[in-house]
């Protein structure tokens, strides 16, 4: 069942989105080669605390830390880990947080230091695909319109693997609402998007084949091929003309710019 949302509750979901932007800022601002993601857990998870809301992918199914932390070829879900980070990682942050009641969810992902063309390429190309996508996000569009601009940047344009195993989803009250947002489809198909509808849109984009594994873990999805993967993520809300976004990359990017330990040289 989809639940779309009033004026009033998009306000309150703007708030828990954007906790979110400021927790994984916080993150951009230190982070470094060297520093593990076992810290980045703690550090977000007390932030997230220190604001009054809760860490929402604890215990999540019996997912065991605040966020998720997939470095290089880890797609998504990956452990925080004791693991130092190091030159060239591919690091994705991606947390969600309750506050009011209501259900922030979002990624971002950062490259630290020189790290390969491609790699730089990739995470480039996934960020501006998740934009292609937000672009489509408009009422009477249908969510087969989100996931073919997803696709066509990314797979048809620049040959990467879209991961077909985990897709978007609604978000409100719950973590994971109706419908399910794929990053592969086609236009015109699919669920018809309603005013006020929120949305995570989360392209999870290969370097190489789209195949994917999950860890002995239970969680941890990683490329079969070992290339790197990439994971952006944007909580939206559908509108007549236009998406409103409601987590901020600006703060992130602001940050990401001015920790010299993370390269940005794609923008
Ligand atoms: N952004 C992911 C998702 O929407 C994060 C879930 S991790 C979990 O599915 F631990 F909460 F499962
Ligand atoms: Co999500």
């Amino acid at each position: 069942m989809m639940i779309c949302k009033t004026e009033a509750e998009v306000a309150l979901m703007k708030e828990s989105a954007t906790l979110v932007s400021k927790t994984i800022t916080e993150v951009a601002k230190v982070l470094k080669s060297g520093m593990t993601t076992l810290e980045l857990d703690k550090l977000c998870a007390e932030f997230v605390k220190d604001h009054g809301a809760i860490p929402s992918f604890l215990n999540y199914r019996g997912y065991p830390h605040n966020i998720c932390a997939s470095v290089n070829d880890v797609v998504v879900h990956g452990f925080p880990d004791n693991e130092p980070l190091k030159e060239g990682d591919i690091v994705s942050i991606d947390m969600g947080v309750i506050l009011n009641g209501w259900h922030g969810d979002h990624a971002y992902t950062f490259i630290i230091g020189d790290a390969a063309d491609e790699a730089i390429k990739l995470v480039r190309v996934t960020k501006e695909s998740l934009y292609k996508g937000v672009e489509k996000a408009i009422v009477n569009n249908r969510v087969g319109d989100i996931a073919y601009a997803i696709q066509e940047h990314t797979e048809i344009k620049n040959g990467y693997g879209v991961v077909r195993e985990l897709v978007g989803h609604g978000l409100g009250k719950s973590l994971h609402e109706d419908p399910q947002v794929p990053n592969y489809g086609k236009r015109g198909t699919g669920t018809k998007l309603k005013e006020n509808l929120v949305l995570a849109i989360e392209p999870m984009i290969n370097l190489g084949s789209r195949d994917v594994y999950t860890d002995t873990d239970g969680w941890t999805v990683r490329t079969r091929d070992g290339k790197p993967s990439v994971h952006f993520e944007h909580d939206i809300c559908v509108k007549k003309s236009q998406a409103l976004i409601l987590s901020d990359y600006s703060i992130i990017e602001a940050a990401e710019k001015a920790n010299s330990n993370l390269n940005t040289s794609y923008y």
